[in-house]
C-alpha cells in the first residue's frame, strides 16, 4: 500500500466515529416528521442520526464549530478578516454563526442566493459573481436598494454603466468592486492599466461608490502540495496587489481587496494589501480537498475536519464482496474522487448510479446487512449541498436542529 494512502486512511480513521449498525426495524424519522418536531430549527426530542430516514444530510457541530474557530484564529493571527462564500453551505444557519465568530460579511455567487440569504436576515453580502443581463442588475441593485450592506462586482466599462444606470433609476449609491483576473480568465478584467481604468470608471459614475477589489485564484486552491500551491498563488494574485496600489495612488478607495479560499487561507496574508479571504469549502470539507495535503501533513489537509456527511441505508447485501445503498449520484454528485466512507477503512464507495451506491470490499474493516446505515464524507461539499432542502444539525450523534438550506436551487 502507498504510503500516502495509509497516511490518508489514518486520519479519516481518527476524523470520525465508526458507523453504528441499526437495524432496519429501528422506526426513522422522514424528514417531514423531523421539520414538524422542529421549533425555530432546533430538536427538543432524543433523536439519534442514525434514525434518520436516508438519504440524510448531515452536519456535525462539534467539527463545524472547530472549522469556524481554526479560520478565525488563522486569519485574525495574519492580520486579515474572513469573507466567507454562502455558496458553499447556502444556508442562513451557518451564515450567522460564521458571522457571530467574526467574519466581516459573506460572499453569494447568485443574485437569488444573495436575495434569499438577505430574506433570512444576513445583510452583509458580497456577490463576487458579476451580474450582465438586466433582469439580475435590476434584481442586485433592487436588493442594494433594502441591502445597505450588499456590495456588488463588476469587470467591464460596459457593466459599470449598466450598474450605474439601474442604480441611478431607483435612487441609490450602490457599492462595487472590481474584480481582477488571477490568470485562468474565467471572470475578471486584467490587472494593470485596464483595471485600474474601469477602478476610475466605478468612481467616477452617479449612483456607485468604488469599494475596492478581488481577486479570486480558483486554479491555486487544489494544488497538491503546500510548498508549490503557495508559490503559485502569490505570483497569480501579484498583479492584483501591484493594481491595489496603483489605485491607491490615483487616490482611490481600496478598503476592500478580497481573494483566497480554502486552499490558500494561510498564504493570502502573504499578498500585500489582501483583506480577507473569501473561504467556502473550510466549513465542510471534502474528499476534493483531504487529497490536497496542508502545511503540516504532506499527505492529507488536516486543517479542517470533515463536518458534512450523507447518512445511507444498505439496500442489498447478497452479492459477495458488495453492498448497494440508497445514495448514488442524486445524493452524492458523481464527483470525484468518490465519496469515502467515514470511519472505515478496506472498502471503496462509487455513487455513479443515479438511485444506487456501491460499496466495494477490498479488505474492509467491517461488512454491512441490507437496512444496516453507513456516513459518507462527502465528494465535493457545494453542489452536495445543493441537493438537500435541508441538513441534519448533529452533536454527538444526536440531532439539535433540522437547517434549512434557504438558497438550495438558488442557481440564478
Ligand atoms: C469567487 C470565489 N470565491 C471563493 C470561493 C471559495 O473557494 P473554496 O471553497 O475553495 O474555499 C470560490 C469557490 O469556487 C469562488 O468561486
Amino acid at each position: 500500500m502507498r504510503k500516502g494512502s495509509v497516511s490518508r486512511r489514518r486520519f479519516l480513521q481518527a476524523a470520525g466515529a465508526a458507523a453504528v449498525w441499526v437495524p432496519s426495524s429501528v422506526k426513522g424519522y422522514t424528514v417531514a416528521e423531523m421539520r414538524s418536531l422542529s421549533a425555530e430549527g432546533e430538536i427538543q426530542e432524543d433523536i439519534s442520526k442514525w434514525e434518520l430516514d436516508t438519504p440524510a444530510l448531515c452536519v456535525d457541530l462539534d467539527a463545524l464549530e472547530a472549522n469556524l474557530q481554526t479560520m478565525q484564529r488563522t486569519v485574525a493571527a495574519n492580520g486579515i478578516a474572513s469573507r466567507p462564500h454562502a455558496k458553499t453551505h447556502k444556508c442562513p444557519a451557518i451564515a450567522r454563526r460564521q458571522l457571530e465568530s467574526g467574519s466581516v460579511g459573506i460572499c453569494t455567487a447568485k443574485v437569488s442566493e444573495a436575495i434569499a440569504m438577505f430574506e433570512h436576515g444576513i445583510d452583509r453580502i458580497l456577490m463576487t459573481t458579476t451580474n450582465v443581463t438586466s433582469v439580475k442588475i435590476e434584481r442586485a441593485m433592487g436588493l442594494r436598494r433594502w441591502c445597505p450592506g450588499f456590495i456588488q462586482a463588476t469587470d467591464t466599462a460596459e457593466n459599470a454603466r449598466d450598474l450605474s444606470e439601474a442604480a441611478q433609476a431607483i435612487g441609490i449609491n450602490a457599492d462595487v468592486v472590481v474584480d481582477v483576473d488571477s490568470g485562468g480568465h474565467r471572470t475578471g478584467i486584467p490587472p494593470g492599466r485596464p483595471a485600474l481604468e474601469l477602478a476610475q470608471l466605478v468612481d467616477r459614475l452617479p449612483g456607485l461608490r468604488l469599494a475596492g477589489l478581488l481577486c479570486y485564484d480558483g486554479g491555486s486552491q487544489h494544488v497538491q502540495g503546500f510548498a508549490e500551491r503557495r508559490a503559485r498563488t502569490l505570483d497569480r494574485v501579484a498583479p492584483a496587489a501591484e493594481t491595489k496600489v496603483e489605485m491607491e495612488r490615483a487616490g482611490l478607495n481600496t478598503e476592500i481587496f478580497s481573494g483566497g479560499g480554502t486552499g490558500t487561507y494561510n498564504i493570502d496574508h502573504e499578498t500585500a494589501g489582501l483583506t480577507d479571504v473569501q473561504v467556502g469549502s473550510y466549513v465542510f470539507m471534502d474528499a476534493q480537498y483531504l487529497a490536497i495535503g496542508g502545511a503540516t501533513d504532506p499527505e492529507v489537509y488536516s486543517d479542517f475536519e470533515p463536518s458534512l456527511t450523507i447518512l445511507t441505508t444498505v439496500l442489498n447485501s447478497q452479492y459477495e464482496g458488495q453492498v448497494t445503498t440508497d445514495a448514488g449520484a442524486k445524493a452524492c454528485t458523481i464527483n470525484q474522487p468518490w465519496p469515502i466512507v467515514k470511519g472505515e477503512t478496506g472498502m471503496t464507495y462509487r455513487s455513479g448510479s443515479d438511485e444506487f451506491g456501491t460499496l466495494r470490499y477490498d479488505d474492509p474493516s467491517r461488512t454491512y446487512r441490507t437496512g444496516d446505515k453507513l456516513e459518507l464524507i462527502v465528494s465535493h461539499c457545494d453542489p452536495v449541498v445543493n441537493l438537500y432542502d435541508q441538513m441534519y444539525a448533529v452533536r454527538n450523534d444526536r440531532v439539535e436542529g433540522v437547517w434549512q438550506i434557504a438558497a438550495r436551487g438558488m442557481s440564478t
